[in-house]
């Protein structure tokens, strides 16, 4: 596979700032995943390749960080923290919302590709419960109301409104 015009650039700056190229993993798996939405084993085998690591190196490192995604996913992932903070007040309807605004489940993509949901670990955001991250924004003190504004918003957004 190979990376665009863009993203080669990104690499071989990444590069420099590593003396050992296997201490690039990371925000070369950080790169693909913002090029290709996602890291597919052939993307994965190609960072191996160019760092020099073992194929199942990579993926180790992949399935360690939930923030990888390890197949196709929505324009707008919502990873909700259903852990004990968040859970104390009020995670669980907030998941229920979001089911039930977008009908579809846990690790499910909407058909129309706009939003993927998941459920999370802490996301350290405990003080501002309950909350989600949304690619790399966090959402907090969340209330049904504040969801549904936010999916309005962005299928808004989506249909250029
Ligand atoms: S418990 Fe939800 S952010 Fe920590």
């Amino acid at each position: 596979m190979t990376f665009g015009e863009q993203a080669e650039r990104e690499f071989a700056e990444i590069l420099t700032r590593y003396p050992d190229k296997r201490s690039a993993l990371l925000p070369s798996l950080h790169l693909v995943q913002r090029e290709q939405g996602y890291l597919s084993p052939p993307a994965m085998e190609e960072v191996a390749r160019r760092l020099n690591l073992q194929p199942v190196e990579v993926l180790q490192v992949a399935t360690f960080y939930t923030w990888f995604n390890l197949k196709p996913v929505g324009r707008h992932r919502l990873q909700v923290c259903h852990n004990l903070s968040c859970t104390l007040v009020g995670a669980e309807r907030i998941i229920a919302t979001l089911e039930e605004e977008l009908k579809i489940g846990e690790n499910e993509t909407t058909p129309d590709g706009l939003f993927t949901l998941q459920r999370v670990e802490c996301l350290a955001s405990c003080g501002t419960a309950p909350m989600m991250q949304v690619n790399e924004d966090y959402h907090e003190n969340l209330t049904p109301e504040k969801v549904r504004a936010l999916l309005a918003q962005w299928r808004a957004a989506a249909n250029g409104r």
